[in-house]
Parts: structure tokens; sequence; C-alpha cells
């Protein structure tokens, strides 16, 4: 088989010495140049990115693998995405890093790549620009961090924040015990170690067959890690020799897989976008409504924050995704292909459960119904999402008074002021934070409680936005609402005081307003106007879609392949 490397590397002309010469200056032998397959190391290392940051290792260990099958390794950047400091969203930049996934890919003498990612966008970003693209590709994730550690408790990234800034909130916290915690939640290399975007996503990875067995769940900091790094460094040199491209793999079955896989392992929300955007680029029919049908009578068994109260390292312990796959039965398209060669069953079969209380039986779940409810009705005629198992059970069927807030800084100024006409029934609706409203639909939709409805001892409260919440989050949320509120969606259009019903058993949500009313409000609404109007932030203003078509921009939505560009001399 001829190479696509060998129209850079392989040229006995001018063309082929500029190509090789200039690499060599990196102490790359002749023999590198033979005409063997070429690996590009997709890499999201930043030391802006924690959880990404101990990329440049992982990166080693592929090379050797790599080496070890006969391949020639060739590490590169992409931009990073670090959940815990971009502003004003990592999710503004998903797409942007996808292009440069995908130009970097085509614009270089790559054969196939191995994509490094972690921390939550950098996984869907680097799976979109590699899916336009369509050269073989497996996906290593950096694993989670170890179990967070606080006065001899196991705490849980991102959940046990919200939770703790709830409790001094409502005074059942102190600030000096608060300030101690921050330093025992994130105590080694990983991602997120609860069940949050980012082990979401590397479960989907494996769940879609892009990743080897057991890649979700080995902890970042277990030798193991690198051990997989290396196997997959060796796996992909023969998926190149084999033609196994992304698009053998990511099929149909593969995303009906990983939506099941989502609902069992009680997986974020923010995995509905992150698999509409990836379906669409490489060519694949989901829609929304798919996650509802497909997720619908899959029970939840993974007991991991925040739908239950293991993290990440007890269930590397337990057994991992392919255990729960296994569980699954026969939910699973088992004749999916995978990155090693064999089927996503075969891979399962025998796979053990350790511990059942974190990996549930299906027979005794941890919740019997989970998956992503699909709502409509007036107020989301193109669609909202709810995660029922973070949700209070009570709170699924309600019928409240809207409390309305514009945007995030008028959220910020009112909800503690003692003047807030609130109380438990009432339905808390935030607008302006989808992909347009904000930029980029920040994880904002799980608002925190104002602090007199929490010092009564309320816990939960229906919430309504078009911004996206947090993996790590709970609460009765309903997310992205589309259209958004600065789409001209009629969530811009709710009052204060407005009736809001909400009934997930029948998936609806509608505003209790009548149509000429909405209609009016149409009329006199002015709608916000962006913030920024100039470079990446304008093009996206201009493209993107909304959130039930995976929020990507309307230029990139299919493949573009990864021929060879006429050359550069
Ligand atoms: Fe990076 Fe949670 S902040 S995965």
């Amino acid at each position: 088989m001829k190479l696509r490397s060998s129209a850079w590397f392989g040229l006995p002309d001018r063309d082929g010495f500029i190509h090789r010469s200039w690499m060599k200056n990196q102490g790359l032998p002749d023999h590198l140049f033979d005409g063997r397959p070429v690996i590009g190391i997709c890499n999201t290392w930043s030391e802006l990115t924690p959880c990404n940051a101990h990329f440049r290792r992982l990166a080693e260990y592929v090379k050797r693998g790599v080496y070890e099958a006969g391949g020639f390794p060739l590490e590169f950047p992409v931009m990073s995405l670090g959940e815990t400091l971009m502003r004003p969203t990592t999710m503004l930049f998903r797409n942007l890093v996808s292009m440069d996934v995908e130009e970097s890919i085509r614009a270089n003498p790559l054969d196939g790549v191995v994509l490094l990612a972690g921390c939550d966008k950098t996984t869907p970003a680097l799976l979109m620009g590699a899916a336009s693209c369509d050269l073989p590709a497996i996906m290593v994730s950096g694993g989670p961090m170890l179990n967070g550690k606080f006065r001899g408790q196991d705490i849980g990234s991102g959940t046990d924040v919200w939770r703790f800034s709830e409790d001094v909130r409502s005074g059942a916290m102190k600030m000096c015990e608060f300030q101690e915690a921050e330093s025992c939640m994130s105590r080694s290399a990983g991602h997120c170690m609860t069940m949050g975007t980012a082990s979401t996503m590397a479960c989907v990875v494996e769940a879609l067959g892009m990743g080897l067995p057991m890649n979700a769940a080995i902890p970042a900091a277990d030798s193991r890690r690198y051990a997989l790094a290396h196997m997959a460094g060796q796996r992909i040199v023969e998926m190149v020799h084999e033609d196994l491209k992304m698009s053998k793999i990511l099929t149909r079955p593969a995303f009906e897989n990983a939506i099941r896989a989502v609902a069992a392992i009680g997986g974020s929300t923010n995995a509905v976008i992150h698999l509409l955007a990836i379906a669409g680029r490489i060519g694949v029919d989901l829609s929304l409504q798919d996650w509802d049908v497909l997720g619908r009578d899959v029970p939840c068994l993974v007991n991991l924050m925040p739908s239950g109260r293991y993290l990440m390292e007890d269930f590397y312990y337990a057994g991992g995704l392919p255990a729960v796959i296994r569980e699954l039965g026969s939910l699973i398209h088992h004749d999916a292909l995978t990155v090693n060669g064999k089927t996503i069953g075969e891979n399962v079969r025998e796979a053990p459960c350790y511990d059942r209380e974190v990996v549930k039986s299906s027979a005794e779940p941890l919740k019997r119904n989970s998956g992503i409810a699909v709502l409509r009705g007036n107020l989301c005629p193109d669609g909202a999402v709810i995660k029922p198992s973070a949700a209070t059970p009570e709170l699924m069927k309600h019928r409240g008074r809207a409390v309305v807030f514009e945007n995030i800084e008028d959220f910020y100024a009112r909800v503690d002021d003692p003047g807030l006409d609130i109380d438990s029934n009432c339905v808390m609706v935030l607008k302006n934070c989808g992909p347009r409203g904000y930029p980029g639909m920040p994880e904002v939709g799980n608002m925190p409680l104002p602090s007199r409805i929490l010092q009564a001892g309320v816990k939960d409260i229906v919430r309504i936005s078009d911004a996206r919440m947090s993996g790590t989050a709970y609460g009765t949320v309903v997310l992205h609402v589309s259209p958004e509120a600065a789409a001209g969606g009629v969530l811009g259009l709710v009052r204060r005081g407005d009736v809001i019903e909400l009934d997930v058993a029948a998936r609806r949500l509608h505003l209790d307003v009548t149509d000429s009313e909405i209609e009016r409000r149409r009329q006199e609404h002015k709608p916000p106007q962006p913030a920024f109007r100039r470079g990446y932030y304008q093009l996206y203003y201009d493209h993107v879609l909304q959130a039930d078509r995976g929020a990507d921009l309307d230029f990139l939505v299919g493949r573009s392949g990864a021929g060879v560009p006429r050359e550069c001399h």
C-alpha cells in the first residue's frame, strides 16, 4: 500500500530533499524516511490545562510503541483547552481546536494519528478534527486523578466543590475547611475523577471503539496508563497497514453503543452535544431524539458521583467500562469494530467485575431508567435535555412561577438579594447562556440556589436555561434549550411570574402563555448584541449551530478526507 507520507518523504527530487533535510536537524537518521508509516501524536499538553499536564510523558510512551512496531512517530501540539481557567468558556473554542487538528493532520505527512486528550473539550475537539480527515486514529485518554481525600473521606472533583460551596453559603461548612479541601481534591496528575464530562468522554471513546479496552478508567498516576499508551503506539502502526480508518469504526451502531454506555455510567449531559458533533463530522445520521429513544430503558449501573458515591479510581479497580458493557448484554451492538481490530463484543466477553457496589448488575441497578430525557414544548421546540439520574424525583413533574435572570451577570447580582421574590416552588430561568448568547454555552445551567432558599433547607429547585451543566453537577436542571434565547428562542421571551410546566415522564416543557402573547412579546423584544465582533468570535457567532445539532460550525459538518494538498515549494 502506498502511504500518504510518501508524497513528502518518498520524493527523490528537490522537494524530497527539503522535506527530509530539515527534519534531520532533530537527529533523525536516514532509515526513518524509508517508507515506514508516519504516525502523528496530536498532543493537547499545556500547563494551562492541568488535567493534561502529564501528556509529554504519555507521548514518550506512545513513541516507544510506534518505534517498536516499525513506525516513525512525530509529536505535534494543538491548542489545548483547560476547563478551569479559560474564559468565557472552553466550549467556545472546541470547534477552533477541531479545525487546528484537522488542518494539522491534512497539511502534514501523516499516515495515522494518536490523539492525546483528557480535559473535557479536548476529547471531542480531537475526535471531531480527526474524523474530518478520516485517517486511522486511536485515542489515548490521559486518565483520571486519584480519589480526592479530605479528613478521611473521599471527595470528588467538581461534585464536592459544588456541595462545599453550598455548605459554606448555608453556614454548614467553615471557610477554613473549604480552603483546606482545595489541596485535598486534586492530588495527582489526571482529569476530574468523578463521572464528569472528561470521564464520560473517555468512556465514550472506549464505547465508540476509538480507544483500547480500559482506556477510560486507568488512573493517570497508574503505571498501566503508560503501558496502554505504549500499546496504542504499537497498534496505530498496524492500523495504518490495515487501512483501519475512523469511518470503519465510527458507524451508527458504534454511536448507539456510546449513547447506551453514557446512560449506564450516569454520564454527563455534555456528551449529547459532543456525540452529535462527532457524528456530523464522520457522516453518521444521529439526532437529539436518538438520545431519548436509545437511552430510555438503559439502567444506570455505575455508582459514581455525581449520580452515585464512588470515584474513577474505584471504577478502575471494579473492572472499568468493559464490565459495564458486558453487563449491558443485548443493549450493545456486539459486532461493532474497535481500534484493536476486535469487535466490542470480543473485547468484553470475559470482562470481570470485582466490585458490585461500584459496577452494579443489570438485575440490581443503581437506578432503573437512566439516560438523558429530551424535552419538547413551546419553550424548546427543537429540544432541551435533563439528566433524570441527577435530578430530584419529586420535581420531575412540576408547575411553578418563573424567576427570570436575563443573563449571568443579572443572576449573580440578584441571586442572594434578600428581596428576591422566590420560594421552593419557583422555577429559575436563566437566559442568554447558549452557544451564541454567552458566547460558547458555559456550564452555568446548574445555577446555585439563593442563600435564603438553602438556609431554609431546600436542596433543589427546577432550573431552566440554554446553558450546559458541568458533568460533575446535579439537580433538576433543564439544559440546552433550543433555540437559545439569543437565537430568537421563546426562552428569551419568558417574564417574571409566567408559569412553567415540567413533565419529564411526558417529555414536556411548556410555558403557560398564549401564542398570541408570545408573538406580541416577540415584536417588542430587542435581542442582546454580542460583546465581541472580530476574529474567531465573529466566525463562531455567524456559523455556530444550535445545541440540538451539536453546536458545531455549520461549514465544518461533514468530512473532507486527508487528500494530499499541492506542494509547498
Ligand atoms: Fe479538566 Fe475537569 S477540569 S477534566
